[in-house]
């Protein structure tokens, strides 16, 4: 399986969001990664449902949300009906994570849980076979453009350990810090998708970094 590459739209440009959009849509991009901030959970916001409704309307990829809000299960229906492939709740944010995920797989996305570089990989023990992602944060959410946390490296090989151990189908996502220089070494520990904002959006040849980012 080649890996599969998610832009996060975070770094795109707001005031020409048709153009990137497109960029998108011509790309080899899998799926469009939409961070969702509510200042309470992190010490920023993002983009709301006016913004999202014309995303989803333009975008011919698959959305990737990822909720950095806290009490996410409150938005299940908003964002089922957008169209929404996957459901990203964090961890941290999820008092009954296993309802949070019948829930989410009722209404017929993909579940996947976050968790922040501070958590660890055992606490999806008991919930693993049930996901169908795992994202791992490589830096501490809330911005784009800031500096990978080395510990993810191992991270991941402790996830991917306990993905085989289950049998879980569960992909292996990272977001933050992913370049040239980490996203090789993400892939060979075992990561399926490599999301990516600045690396992408601020390139010179976007759609050439998606493509070289997929060939790792
Ligand atoms: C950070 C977000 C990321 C962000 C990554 O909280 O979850 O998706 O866009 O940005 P880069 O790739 O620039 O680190
Ligand atoms: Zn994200």
């Amino acid at each position: 399986m080649s890996t599969i590459v998610a832009p996060s739209l975070l770094s795109a440009d707001f005031a020409n969001l048709r153009k990137d959009l497109e960029m998108i849509n011509r790309s080899e991009a899998d799926w469009l990664h939409l961070d969702i901030m509510d200042g309470v959970f992190v010490p920023n916001i993002s983009f709301g449902f006016p913004v999202l409704k014309y995303v989803a309307e333009y975008c011919t990829k698959p959305l990737d949300v990822h909720l950095m809000i806290v009490e996410p299960e409150k938005f299940l229906d908003r964002f089922k009906d957008l169209g929404a492939a996957f459901y990203n709740v964090h961890y941290e944010a999820c008092t009954h994570l296993n309802r949070t995920i019948y829930e989410i797989k009722n209404r017929g996305m993909k579940a996947a849980v976050t968790l922040n570089p501070s958590t660890p990989v055992c606490m999806l023990r008991d919930v693993i076979s049930d996901l169908d992602m795992v994202l791992v944060m490589t830096v501490n959410p809330g911005f784009g453009g800031q500096r990978f946390i080395e510990h993810s490296i191992d991270k991941v090989r402790e996830l991917s350990r306990l993905i085989e151990e289950t049998g879980s189908d569960a992909l292996i996502e990272v977001d933050g810090g992913v370049n040239f220089e980490t996203a090789p070494r993400l892939v060979k520990a075992g990561v399926n998708v490599l999301v990516s904002g600045s690396t992408v959006f601020k390139a010179d040849d976007p759609e050439n970094v998606i493509r070289t980012l997929k060939q790792l």
